[in-house]
């Protein structure tokens, strides 16, 4: 594992205290079958964003190949060597292991100390990403606001655009949230996100639109409106920054302002628990009954 994936156990004394009721963090997988459609920039998004409140957050990259997550932190740690500042940072780490022990033996060690865990997987059929989105509390899928992208959710009658049928991969889906439910009586919480929204292209944004709304009530997920098309959120790979980071990217245009706000209502939209309902209080309540 690299140094990044040490959690800095310092911060907070209690953090050393076995404690009785910890829960494990709030786990946020994104996935998508087909590849291209937003997921690892929005993880990253996300990963950085969790960080800048505050939170502890931890980030595997499932993609050795890519390593699109993994490179635009470690992008992000230059740049904060380089320019010597601070910047809010998720650990992170890849994955590169043969086995499902070995992935959980990762998730396990990540796991420890944090609030978020976010794991980013590729964009094909991969057991490990499978295996990750059964261990999901939040599942994200990143698509991009056309027909081609909805495919893998379900398919539409080309005359009318009504629903036809599910696609394999939202069976699936469909049948880890179960097994899920059955296992340990979590509901995990599948957030379709469309991605790349061009608000030129309204009739189709509008087709898209209503198609996921059909959907989303027969198999049970949730539309988020994610980030609008964009070249910033292309530019900022090779500094690893966010439109977060305040002060160190120049003069920001009214477009800037605009993502930046759309960067924080998709994160708002995806309703993560706050950690008064998962670590951070139980840190806090031990930290508590140590003091008393
Ligand atoms: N909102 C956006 N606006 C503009 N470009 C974007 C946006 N989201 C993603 N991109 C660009 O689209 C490409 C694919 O994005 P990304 O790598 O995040 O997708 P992915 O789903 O992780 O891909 P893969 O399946 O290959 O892992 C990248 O070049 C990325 O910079
Ligand atoms: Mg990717």
């Amino acid at each position: 594992m690299s140094a990044q994936t040490e959690v800095d156990s310092s911060r907070e004394p209690a953090d050393a205290a076995p404690g009785p009721h910890v829960p494990g963090p709030h786990v946020i997988v994104f996935a998508n079958e087909k590849g291209g459609t937003g997921k690892s920039t929005s993880a990253v998004h996300v990963a950085v964003a969790l960080a800048s409140q505050g939170y502890r957050v931890a980030g595997i990259d499932l993609d050795p190949r890519q390593r699109t997550f993994y490179r635009y932190l470690e992008n992000r740690t230059e740049t904060a060597r380089r320019r010597n500042v601070e910047l809010p940072m998720p650990a992170f780490d890849v994955f590169t292991g043969d086995t499902l022990g070995e992935l959980e033996q990762m998730v396990a060690a990540m796991s420890d100390g944090v609030d978020y865990l976010i794991a980013d997987t590729p964009g094909r059929d991969d057991r490990f990403a499978r295996h990750m989105a059964t261990q999901a509390h939040t599942l994200v899928t990143p698509m991009n606001d056309s027909f081609v992208d909805f495919d893998l959710v379900g398919q539409v009658d080309p005359d009318t655009f009504k629903v036809r049928k599910l696609s394999f991969y939202a069976e699936l889906i469909w049948e880890a949230r179960k097994s899920r439910a059955k296992a340990d009586g979590v509901s995990i919480d599948w957030v379709l996100m469309r991605n790349r929204l061009q608000h030129i292209e309204a009739r189709n944004m509008r087709r898209v639109g209503a198609a996921l709304t059909e959907l989303a009530k027969r198999v049970g997920f949730r539309v988020l409106p994610g980030l609008g098309e964009r070249v910033v959120y292309r530019e900022l790979f090779p500094s690893g920054l966010t439109l977060l980071d305040k002060g160190l990217l120049g003069e920001l245009g009214v477009s800037h302002i605009a993502a930046r706000q759309e960067l924080r209502e998709m994160v708002a939209g995806l309703q993560l628990p706050r950690p008064r309902d998962t670590h951070a209080a139980a840190r806090r309540d031990d930290a508590l009954a140590e003091a008393v």
